[in-house]
């Protein structure tokens, strides 16, 4: 299984935030909201990821996340040259892809809670033999016509429509930015051709594997959170979320380093350096404490 995360696009309705830096590098609460999505591909135990952006934000999220290596993971870069679409990231990633499946998330999706039903979709889209095609997700929220939306059958639970950004939403099942899919999702996304608004849409991608019945869409349930950072007012309430979480419990949510660790993908002694090489601060602090307990 391979992952990859789109953290492309303008981040237009961030401005003047963004003139500068990407949405994807702003903070939530004490760490880059890039954090957090990678987090959920290394919780979900995918060492190969692959890191979409901007070329001029490249440079950046090297100097910020570099190969990976720190994490145990393996992070390789491609640039999206211009915003055209969610699907372009699996042209840009097909050779990446190869014959393994694939999981994209979205640079600037944030979730929390217990994650286990990601990390058992994640694996059972592992085992190739009883995986399906692609898998999506569904999310109850109050106003959905932001999202890609779906709609069920009311008695054979079935889905029956799925449309992005509608102006009458058929249900309140939002698609959160986390896609599972199989290796044709390259060549499916290169089929597609750009909606009105000039890009090519992940609903779209989507809808080719449900009109070959070979969708799974699963319920993402309401005691885990999917928090939205695309505006002033969401990122506001994502880092309130975080911050709220944090202090409560004197955990860090999507702290890379400890993530790492407890995946078994560095040991305590590579913990150890780490922790040693980082400036003094709470996040230094926050990592010793971990490394004490562990001793
Ligand atoms: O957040 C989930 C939603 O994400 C889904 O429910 C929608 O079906 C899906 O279309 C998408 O909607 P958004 O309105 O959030 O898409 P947006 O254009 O804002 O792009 C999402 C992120 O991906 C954003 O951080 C920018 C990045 N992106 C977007 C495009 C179109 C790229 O890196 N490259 C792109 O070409």
């Amino acid at each position: 299984m391979k992952g990859i995360i789109l953290a492309g696009g303008a981040g237009s309705r961030l401005y003047p935030m963004t003139r500068v830096m990407t949405k994807q590098l702003q903070s939530v609460y004490d760490k880059p909201l890039i954090y957090y999505p990678l987090s959920i591909l290394m919780l979900g135990g995918i060492k190969d990821i692959l890191l979409i952006t901007t070329p001029d934000d490249q440079p950046l999220f090297k100097k910020l996340l570099g190969d990976g290596s720190q994490f145990g993971i393996h992070l390789t870069y491609k640039i999206q040259e211009k915003p055209n679409g969610l699907p372009e990231a699996f042209v840009l990633g097909e050779d990446f892809i190869g014959d393994d499946h694939v999981c994209l998330i979205l640079g600037d999706n944030l979730f929390y809670g217990d994650l286990d039903f990601f990390r058992k979709a994640i694996e059972s889209q592992k085992n190739k033999e009883n995986s399906l095609h692609g898998r999506v997700f569904a999310y109850y929220v109050a106003d959905p016509s932001a999202y890609g939306v779906v709609e069920f059958d009311k008695e054979t639970k079935k889905v029956k429509s799925i449309e992005e950004k509608p102006a009458k939403p058929k249900s309140n099942y939002a698609v959160p930015g986390l896609y599972l899919f199989d290796n044709t999702v390259a060549k499916r996304a290169k089929s597609l051709k750009p909606s009105p608004r000039g890009e090519t849409e992940i609903v779209d991608l989507i809808l080719s594997y449900h009109h070959e019945d070979k969708l799974g869409v699963e319920m993402m349930y309401r005691g885990l959170a999917w928090l939205d950072t695309g505006t002033p007012r969401s990122l506001l309430d994502a880092a309130a979320f975080i911050g709220a979480i944090e202090e409560r419990q004197g955990l860090k949510v999507a702290c890379l380093e400890e993530v790492a660790y407890r995946m078994k993908f560095i040991n305590l002694e590579q913990l150890q350096q780490i922790t040693a090489s980082l400036p003094k601060c709470s996040y230094r602090s926050y990592l010793e404490k971990i490394i004490s307990e562990e001793l």
